[in-house]
């Protein structure tokens, strides 16, 4: 069957709940990737920071392997050695203390929220930024600083508050007697690969900190290497209380976690939270494997120097392309920012073999596979002057 036969077949039976590119996907290896008709492409979404490893990295081939062969799932009813690793390598690598296993990045900060609202022994508000983003249950919803994701599906659960993120003043006009938290990513990904200034995070630091609240880091992007270090919270000299994780953690498996220091995790008790997937064998196995190869420093120095790499280059496209406003994030996430509507790029991108992704209008996000090439970032240059040539020039 042709591939476009298979697209409508798609269309017909499975749920409408995402625009897709017309090609699909089927096989990988490293950062490219074929459709079924056999045409390859370079990939830049990386499974929107996803596929850490690239496609089919034999650590997590073999892993799968491996741990399939002895078990691939087993209740929490009973302690499981491949979940007790992976909260080991998590932990030692961090400064938190103790880890929850689930499903996606939406599932840990529930658990952040159910977390925060016991610790807060009732207090029970969180404050979150606008143009955050942090998944799609109601609970992470909620937390999500976007009316459009919100307003067909009111009431969101109460108990949010939406300050400028990198604003500590109206983070701190929001703080009253009934704050728990303030839940923040490093860097906000979906809102558009958005850095706060170097200082920010200290003083939300000392904010949670004069009035007893937690600090929760949604790393479930930045996460397991993606800017450089281990975690993106590392770049900034403070320490959150809560963290949670998903996307790379598995390298492509479905994994998420929240992760906490000792004096926060105490307040959930047996029954508080649980996932009956969650931390499952397979998984863990398979995040382990990928927590070992990328907190390695020599690899964690690979990311940096290809992130130094590729920003060069697009910095280099400033000279030919006025439009080309900045370039943002750390290590291998990265947003360009055009003073142009971009949102016809990717799709001219497609043509050429190579799969990026814009975020709302203006920004091109970039989030490959941390073993990416730079002979690859040079082929997506060359595509992306071309595409900049026929579509924006
Ligand atoms: C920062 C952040 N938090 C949470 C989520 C939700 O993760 P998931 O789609 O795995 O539920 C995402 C997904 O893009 C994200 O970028």
């Amino acid at each position: 069957m042709k591939m476009e036969e298979k697209i409508e077949a798609g269309k017909k039976y499975v749920m409408h709940t995402y625009n897709r590119l017309p090609i699909l996907l089927e096989k990988g290896q490293g950062s490219v990737v074929w459709d079924t008709d056999g045409n390859a492409y370079l990939d830049f979404v990386g499974g929107i920071a996803v596929n850490c490893l690239g496609h089919s990295h034999p650590v997590i081939v073999e892993a799968i392997k491996e741990q399939a062969d002895k078990m691939i799932h087993c209740s929490n009813l009973y302690w499981i050695e491949p979940q007790i690793e992976l909260a080991k390598i998590l932990v030692e690598h961090s400064v938190m203390d103790k880890a929850f296993f689930c499903n996606s990045g939406a599932e840990a900060n529930e658990g952040a929220i159910k977390l925060a609202r016991k610790w807060g022994k009732g207090r029970f508000e969180i404050i979150s930024a606008v143009h955050s983003f942090h998944g799609r249950t109601m609970g992470a919803l909620a937390a999500t600083g976007q009316e459009k994701y919100q307003k067909n599906f009111v009431p969101t659960l109460t108990g949010f508050k939406y300050a400028g993120f990198n604003d500590l003043e109206s983070i701190a006009g929001m703080v009253d007697k009934n704050t728990c938290a303030i839940m923040l990513e490093p860097i906000q990904g979906e809102g558009g690969v958005n850095e706060p200034d170097p200082e920010f995070f200290k003083g939300i630091r000392q904010l949670c900190d004069e009035y007893n609240l937690l600090l929760i880091f949604d790393e479930v992007q930045t996460g397991i290497g993606r800017t450089g270090k281990p975690f993106a919270y590392q770049h900034y000299g403070i320490e959150p209380d809560i963290i949670t994780l998903a996307k790379g953690l598995g390298g492509g498996v479905p994994v998420g976690a929240m992760l906490a220091k000792d004096a926060v995790a105490e307040s959930f008790e047996p029954g508080d939270h649980a996932s009956t997937f969650g931390g499952n064998p397979l998984v863990s196995h398979v995040a382990h494997k990928v927590c070992q190869t990328v907190f390695a420093p020599e690899f964690l120095e690979a990311v940096n120097d290809k992130s130094e790499y590729f920003r060069g280059k697009l910095e280099g496209l400033k000279e030919e392309f006025p439009f080309v406003v900045r370039i943002k994030g750390k290590g291998l996430m990265i947003g360009l920012e055009l003073s142009k509507d971009a949102t016809a790029i990717p799709a001219a991108m497609l043509s050429r073999g190579i799969l990026i992704n814009a975020i709302g209008t203006s920004v091109l996000r970039f989030v490959p596979a941390l073993t990416i090439e730079k002979s690859e970032i040079d082929q997506l240059i060359e595509a992306l002057k071309e595409s900049f040539r026929e579509v924006l020039a």
